[in-house]
């Protein structure tokens, strides 16, 4: 019963000889344009870059990260090792061999500052920030808000980040199929196949789509897990988001006095927001940094581990678990995290999509509606802050929500202590390592 309730239907084949490039520089899909004003300025490599009206004109200036980048080398408190479920004991590379290929497993624990990605096999597209100046102009903040606009990947979010280095590193070894879990349909393709299948009274949830996917890989030999969110090599992979923005504010001169993402498992946020805290814990730049989660499902901000959450419209962010690295960085205090209802973040989303004519994804509606709280205390307190923001993906796939939200149908759910705290008593104690 469980294993043909994953979302198994269809295994993606992966052929050891398939060459795997989603964002690729010379396949660069569409062009994008960051509206500036000329301006010479010096980046952190020592270069000078013009940045022109049009970044367009310019991009290889600005250029693509060729690496990823690991926080974990720059933490003084390194964060504890994963347990095993059984022993409670640091998990061995041995143990996580038949879910992942081995080059995943060394990223997953490594605590190497940089990581080289293997260019002719994985290649990004240049994915500029814009500037929402029609939706500053509309909360007449003196804010000025940027969006780091993931959506343009061909699956229309940052997923396709980690999900290229992850096929590469199972085909590399050989590997024939991987199986995965989804959310919001971004990641993978059919949990909601699966539970309407298999399930149909549980709106089931992340936590056990993963259960099962890692069942049919731990059976198969020729089969390995690719996970979209949490693990540490997955939110390596997503740094190039938050490489690329600091090239690409260096070179318009800004710097960023907030920034905000939201939280599901944490890749996006962790994506844009990790290379920032390296030049923080460097003292080059002072951002606040905040995670926004759904005040329905919250992780970092209750503790929350209910294994199916209520049925939130951010399927991508209805999850319960969080990236131990988030959890340990928000633990030394380099972050903040915040909890939004789905009504404020759909409102937002709304005066998003008119004035900046694109449909967020339901998850980037957290994000924005932080964003717009931050923007309209600006205009009280008249700070010009600069704002940067996760916009991780289109919402094309979520149109009934956004159908619902505008014919009133909508309701905010509020997650109710005591079920916390009947769900913390669960949480077996283990010695801290
Ligand atoms: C567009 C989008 N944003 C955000 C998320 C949440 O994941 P994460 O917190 O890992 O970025 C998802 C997950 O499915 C997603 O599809």
């Amino acid at each position: 019963m469980a294993i043909q309730a994953t979302i198994i239907a269809d295994p993606v084949p992966i052929s050891s000889s398939s060459r795997i490039s989603i964002r690729g520089g010379e396949q660069c899909f569409g062009s994008f344009v960051l509206k500036t004003r000329p301006r010479h300025l010096r980046l952190s490599n020592g270069g000078r870059v013009r940045a022109r009206a049009s970044l367009n004109a310019d991009l290889k200036a600005v250029g693509i990260p060729h690496q990823w980048y690991n926080l974990v080398a720059d933490l003084s408190v390194k964060p504890p090792p994963p347990l095993h479920p059984k022993t409670f004991e640091p998990v061995k590379p041995e143990d996580l061999s038949p879910l992942f290929p081995d080059e995943l497993i060394k990223q997953e624990a490594s605590t190497d500052k940089v990581h080289r990605y293997p260019r002719r096999k994985v290649s990004y597209m240049i994915v500029v920030a814009f500037r929402a100046k029609r939706l500053e102009k509309l909360l007449n903040t003196p804010a000025r808000i940027y969006y780091k606009y993931e959506g343009v990947s061909p699956a229309g979010s940052h997923k396709p980040n980690t999900a290229v280095p992850q096929a590469f590193y199972n085909a590399q070894q050989g590997i024939k199929n991987v199986v995965t879990e989804t959310g919001a349909g971004q990641w993978g393709c059919s949990l909601a196949f699966a539970c309407g299948r298999w399930i149909p009274s549980s709106p089931g949830s992340l936590g056990i789509a993963i259960s099962e996917a890692v069942e049919v890989a731990a059976a198969n030999a020729d089969t390995k897990y690719c996970l979209g969110s949490v693990l540490n090599h997955v939110l390596l992979h997503q740094t190039v988001i938050g490489e690329e923005c600091i090239k690409q504010m260096e070179a318009i001169g800004e710097t960023p006095d907030v920034i905000i993402g939201c939280t599901g498992g944490g890749s996006n946020f962790a994506g844009l927001s990790f290379p920032f805290i390296r030049e923080k814990l460097n003292g080059k730049i002072n951002p606040v940094i905040k995670a926004v989660e759904p005040a329905a499902c919250p992780s970092l901000t209750k503790g929350d581990m209910t294994f199916i959450p209520d049925p939130i419209h951010s399927g991508g962010l209805r999850y319960h678990g969080m990236a131990p690295l988030i959890s340990h960085v928000y633990e030394l205090g380099f972050m903040e995290a915040m909890a939004i209802p789905q009504i404020e973040c759909f409102q937002g989303a709304i005066q998003f999509a008119r004035s900046e004519g694109l449909i967020p994804a339901p998850e980037p509606t957290h994000a924005i509606a932080a964003t717009i709280r931050e923007a309209l205390h600006c205009k009280e307190t008249g700070e010009a802050k600069v704002i940067l923001m996760a916009m991780c993906g289109h919402g094309h796939f979520d149109l009934k929500s956004y159908e619902k939200f505008l014919q009133g149908e909508m309701v905010d759910l509020s997650f109710d202590e005591e079920r916390i705290r009947a769900s913390l008593a669960k949480v077996p104690q283990v010695a801290r390592i």
